[in-house]
Parts: C-alpha cells; structure tokens; sequence
C-alpha cells in the first residue's frame, strides 16, 4: 500500500503575515492526521519562515525549483544544498510555469532533477500535456518524452538514489492547471497508470513503490474521487493550497 502525499504549491503568493496564519491554520488542522504525507513548497524567501514554524510537525517543506549548479555566477538561482539547508525535503522540478514562462526544457528537468537527488532532495518531477496536445490524442506521447528525457539520464546508481529518496511523479495537465477544469478521475487514472507502465519497464520494484500524484485544479469537492483511483497516490494543490480550510480538508481526505 502506498502512504498517499499531498504537496501545496504555493507558486509566487504569500507574506510574512498571511503565511503565519496559513501555516498555523494546516499545523492545527493536521496535527492528529498521521497517515499521509503533507508538504508545502513556499517561496524561497518564504523557507526560513517555513522552517521556524513547521519543524517538529508532520507537515514537511519544500522549494518550487533549484538549479543544477552548486555554485557560482547565477544571478538569481538557488542551488539545492541551499533548500537542504533551510530543512527543504522536497523540490518540484519541470512545473509547466517553468517550462512555458521561463522557457525550462526536459534538458534542464534532468540536470536539476540529478541535482536535486544528489543533495539527498526528493524530485517532484511535473508532467502533462498542453489543451492542444491533449486535443491532437498526444498526452502519452508528451508525458512519455517528459519521463524518459529525465529517466534516461539516470545511471542505475542515481535511479536507485531516487528510489531510495522516494521519487515522485506528478501528472498535471496543462489545460487543468488554474482553469477549474479537472482532469476526470478516469483519464487521471488512465495517465497515471501509463506512467507507471514506462517506470516498470524500468524496474517494476520502482514501479510498484513510486507515488504519483495529480495536479489541476484539486479541491475538497474532487480529491475524493480522484484519491480513489488506484493509482493516484495524491495531489499537488496549488489554488487550494492558499486556503488553510481547503487544504486541510484536501490532506484529511488523503489521510
Ligand atoms: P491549481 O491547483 O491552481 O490548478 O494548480 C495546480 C498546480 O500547478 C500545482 O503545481
């Protein structure tokens, strides 16, 4: 059985003043729900403030990115040692606002997500097809090439280092993503499950454990049924995760 995981992420919103009373809201809204596993990716800015208030809880914090590098003339990027050392656990990697707003490619996924393991951070690598893709019939043959652009990179030491790390896998349509448009939990059923086809060719031990996750457009009212579906090993909120009662009514259905 695979312990559910449901990550909030945060994007580019938030304050000192608004993000003291979100999180209080989740830590007290989560405190007796042991059965799941609960993380938010802040803004970087945002991981010390995180840290301070989430340590010695169940809930864990993440970063919405990193770069590859460990160092040195990058104006604006943030190495992974950087999130490890502000307690981060969990990074996603490949988000579809990185890709179409900051023109991040499957190249750049798989540097920052070998990266990232090497740092002892476990990847949230983001997938999905875009509205047309998906209209064209393509969404396999796009979270197929999104997957393997990152898994062929990996030689069997650093496959078994995510493993060991409990890499995950988020499938997040493009046209779900803010649109209020959710996926059905069929055709999140069908995606995952093909997503963990392409990982058993790899190695069914992975294939088994690895948690995939669905993101777009996740409220209280649908992660019921989309939790349901076998191979749906959680969420990633974004919209929802801005609003603790949501939230927290989102994890507790995980739980
Ligand atoms: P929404 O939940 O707002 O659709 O965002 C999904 C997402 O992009 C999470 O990474």
């Amino acid at each position: 059985m695979r312990r559910k995981l449901v990550v909030g992420n945060w994007k580019m919103h938030g304050n000192i003043k608004s993000n003291q009373l979100l999180l209080t809201d989740i830590i007290n809204g989560l405190r007796d729900y042991k059965n799941a596993d609960y993380v938010v990716c802040v803004p970087n800015p945002y991981l010390f403030q995180a840290r301070e208030l989430l340590q010695h809880t169940n809930i864990a914090w993440g970063g919405q990115n990193v770069n590859q590098h460990e160092q040195g003339a990058f104006t604006g990027a943030v190495a992974p040692h950087m999130l490890t050392d502000l307690g981060c656990t969990y990074v996603l990697l490949g988000h579809s606002e990185r890709r179409n707003l900051f023109h991040e490619t499957n190249l750049t996924a798989a540097a920052r997500f070998d990266a990232a393991i090497k740092a002892n951070l476990t990847p949230v690598l983001c997938v999905g097809e875009t509205l047309a893709e998906h209209e064209a019939g393509l969404t396999e043959v796009i979270v197929a090439s999104q997957m393997d652009a990152v898994m062929a990179t990996l030689g069997d030491k650093e496959f078994a280092k995510a493993m060991q790390l409990n890499m995950v896998f988020a499938y997040e349509p493009v046209w779900a993503i803010g649109t209020g448009k959710t996926a059905s939990p069929a055709h999140a059923q069908a995606v995952h499950e093909f997503i963990r086809h392409r990982i058993d060719r790899r190695n069914s031990d992975a294939a088994a454990h690895v948690r995939i996750i669905y993101g777009g457009s996740v409220n209280s009212k649908n992660a019921k049924e989309l939790f349901a579906m076998p191979d749906v090993d959680g969420g990633l909120v974004g919209g929802a995760s801005l609003n603790a009662e949501e939230f927290v009514a989102i994890c507790r259905l995980a739980n």
